[in-house]
């Protein structure tokens, strides 16, 4: 997935996952048991009809809240782009946070991640500072269960 060059557009990735995605795979499968053991909190696997289609989980990222370093983040293949897995899986995702004591979760992109901006809209996340090409968005747990702050992807007929 990480070497499709629009997956990639906007994200820092490593020579390694491009060049070597087998390895660099395996670097990542460790590194998110190890947030699991270490945080309780980590990345799932998206799968659509038995296949792998993408991730979503829980990082750390420090400095951008005075609230939380607890960080989502979300990947899908082009293919599985458009049908509303990513919001479904993210919404597992922050459940699960949520239900475990996390109070606040924030999510960082470019601003010129439009589909990454448009689902932290629908999960109802607030956009807040910017530094440089760098927004950071901040979701408390008391607004995600407030479902008006949540916009359905899909309108209800
Ligand atoms: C960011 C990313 C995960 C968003 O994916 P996405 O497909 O736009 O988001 P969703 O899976 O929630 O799908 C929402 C779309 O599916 C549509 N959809 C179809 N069926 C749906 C359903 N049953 N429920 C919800 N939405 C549905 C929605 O209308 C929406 O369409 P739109 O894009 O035309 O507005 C994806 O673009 C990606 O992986 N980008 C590359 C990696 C990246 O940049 N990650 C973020 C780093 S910060």
């Amino acid at each position: 997935m990480i070497r499709d060059l629009e997956v990639r557009r906007h994200l820092t990735v490593t020579r390694l996952s491009v060049l070597a995605p087998g390895l660099a795979a395996r670097h990542d499968v460790r590194e998110f048991t190890r947030r699991w053991a270490r945080h309780g909190l980590g990345v799932w696997a998206i799968e659509a009809d038995g296949v792998l289609v993408g991730w979503v989980g829980f990082g750390r990222r420090p400095g951008w809240s005075p609230l939380t370093d607890v960080e989502i983040g979300w990947l899908l293949g082009r293919p599985a782009w458009g049908r509303g897995y990513a919001t479904e899986a993210a919404t597992g995702a922050l459940e699960h946070a949520f239900a475990h004591g996390i109070e606040h979760v924030i999510a960082v992109t470019s601003p010129a991640n439009a589909r990454s901006l448009a689902l932290m809209e629908r999960l109802g996340f607030e956009r807040g500072e910017q530094r440089g090409d760098t927004v950071c968005a901040t979701l408390s747990a008391a607004r995600f269960r407030a479902p008006a702050a949540r916009t359905p992807a899909v309108p209800a007929p």
